[in-house]
């Protein structure tokens, strides 16, 4: 017996992604957005929603380029702080102590000390009605190597990635389990 819920936004797992960008200043900003996720694999894209509201929505319009550093759960009070000011106000690496880091392949920065990154040019914009999405094509994903299982391959076990409960808007980990079947 299934209870419906309403029509609402509410699927899970959704990511914590932290999205770095450039103001029209040059200053660093990164906000929480749990509104995305991959969206394409040639070539490779990754989609965030994001509301014009958001001081990130107008310096990924301005720079046509944004970044998603992956906090784990040892960053959850920072990946929280980041979702609750915004950068109009605040300078959030100042604030946070966090290291902002230029990248050298797209116009956006990323943190330094989050140990999984991935850089996007901007390649498409969809206006959704309350929230605009965002494509980016990702030209590189740097992982720390302490994050690295042998052979080059991510350990999620490593990365720690948080997962967001829209419903609860509760920050959970992911109980990562390598299921035989
Ligand atoms: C866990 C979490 C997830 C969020 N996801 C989104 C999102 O996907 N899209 C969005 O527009 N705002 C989202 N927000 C809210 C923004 O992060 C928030 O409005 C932030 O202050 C915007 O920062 P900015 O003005 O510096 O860009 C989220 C907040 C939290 C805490």
């Amino acid at each position: 017996m299934k209870k419906s819920l309403g029509a609402k936004t509410l699927v899970y797992p959704t990511p914590v992604f932290v999205v770095g960008t450039y103001d029209k200043e040059g200053k660093p900003n990164v906000m929480t957005a749990s509104w995305g996720g991959i969206c394409c694999s040639q070539p490779p894209c990754i989609a965030v929603s994001l509301r014009k509201a958001t001081y990130t929505h107008g310096n990924i319009l301005a720079r046509k380029a944004f970044t998603i550093s992956i906090p784990s759960e040892d960053h959850v009070r920072q990946a929280d702080y980041f979702g609750l000011v915004s950068g109009r106000s605040v300078d959030k690496f100042t604030a946070t102590k966090l290291t902002p880091v230029r990248s050298e392949l797209v116009d956006a920065p990323y943190v330094e000390e989050f140990s999984l990154i991935v850089e996007c040019k901007l390649a498409h914009v969809f206006e959704l009605g309350l929230h605009t999405q965002f494509i980016g094509e990702v030209m590189d994903v740097k992982a720390e190597d302490s994050v690295m299982a042998k052979g080059g391959l991510l350990e999620i076990t490593k990365v720690k990635p948080l997962v967001f409960a829209p419903d609860t808007q509760g920050y959970y980990e992911c109980a990562a389990q390598w299921f035989e079947y």
